[in-house]
């Protein structure tokens, strides 16, 4: 691994991509490279000895709670779960007090939950690092995760021909835009016209291709977005508080599903599957199984076939969550050297 170039990002929070220069992006998913290096030898790397963690979860998770807990653990400190009905948050008392408070006993703060207005607030009111474990805007603890994958697939970021697939305006969509843009990829959404990301995402993202060299394309033409793709994305085509849009998100999406006939369509036979997890790809789920009862899909926005292809890296990805997640602790929390 090369030399790291390490910026000061001691005392920061880590909110959303655009808050980040590439360097400063790119030197989180280097540590976090070393820090995965680490771990798998047994190396110690308690960089964060003695201190606590609160982790705040309005909305469920396994990768993203299991991550930081895990993190928090290696690096020495003390995770503190705090589900939606364990704390007052917005309820009973302000996100602003419930800040205050948090920050006088805990030194840094992980949140995920509905409005990024929120996660804002607590990195305003609490004076301790704040970071961002999914709004409904943003989910750059993902991009990430995503990004180390892609580097160990391809050895590097820019130029990756990474397409995006789905529900191009949501979370994860607007953090791989915005961050692939940052690092100087060439970045395509590929979406229905009602599903692009808004125009002010887009905007962002072009002017920071201005300065990385990146390429970045919205389009809902699938032949045209997926010709050379190294990476294929994909997310659930309805997020988590969106339930209610199912019907109409189904029949926008149906022709998005990503199958064989699209993976072949690359015609690169050393692309990668990505996608952030969970996935509805079967019916082993009582979610998946109700789908299929109420609109007839056994799998959604990716096929059985891919999902567990030889191209597919989710698990890998997953696993990476938890290296990068620490990495981004350690940075804005820990003394290293
Ligand atoms: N990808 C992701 O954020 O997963 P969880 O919702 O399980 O945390
Ligand atoms: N877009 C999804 C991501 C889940 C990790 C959601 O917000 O539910």
């Amino acid at each position: 691994m090369s030399t790291i170039t390490k910026p000061i990002l001691k005392g920061r929070s880590f909110l959303a991509e655009r808050d980040f220069t590439k360097g400063e992006f790119v030197y989180l998913i280097d540590l976090a490279e070393k820090l995965k290096h680490e771990k798998q030898q047994r190396i110690p790397h308690r960089h964060l000895e003695g201190k606590n963690i609160a982790l705040l979860f309005e909305k469920p998770s396994t990768r993203t709670r299991c991550a930081f807990t895990v993190a928090c653990i290696d690096l020495g400190a003390h995770p503190e779960y705090l589900g939606k009905d364990d704390i007052q948050l917005g309820k009973k008392e302000s996100i602003e007090d419930t800040a205050k408070v948090l920050g006088r006993m805990f030194d840094g703060i992980e949140f995920r939950g509905f409005e990024h207005k929120k996660v804002e607030m607590l990195a305003e009111h609490s004076g301790v690092p704040v970071w961002n474990g999914l709004t409904e805007q943003w989910h750059p603890t993902q991009t990430l995760a995503d990004f180390l994958t892609v580097k160990e697939n391809f050895g590097r970021l820019e130029g990756i021909k990474f397409v995006y697939v789905g529900d191009g305006r949501n979370n994860v969509a607007n953090s791989l835009l915005v961050g692939g843009a940052l690092v100087g990829m060439d970045v395509r959404i590929c979406a229905p016209k009602e599903l692009f990301p808004e125009q002010e995402v887009i905007e962002l993202a072009e002017s920071l291709a201005k300065e990385s060299g990146a390429i970045v394309t919205v389009t809902d033409e699938i032949d045209k977005a997926v010709a050379g793709a190294d990476v294929i994305y994909t997310d659930v085509w309805v997020s988590m508080g969106e339930e209610d849009q199912f019907a109409e998100r189904i029949a926008l999406l149906a022709p998005y599903q990503v199958n064989m006939e699209m993976i072949e369509k690359t015609g690169n036979d050393q692309m990668i599957f990505l996608h952030c997890l969970p996935a509805f790809h079967d019916l082993e789920t009582s979610y998946g199984m109700e789908i299929y009862k109420n609109h007839g899909l056994a799998e959604m926005e990716v096929t059985d076939a891919v999902f567990r292809s030889s191209h597919s890296k989710v698990f890998d990805q997953a696993e990476n969550r938890m290296h990068t997640i620490k990495a981004v602790m350690a940075a804005t929390l820990g003394n290293l050297q």
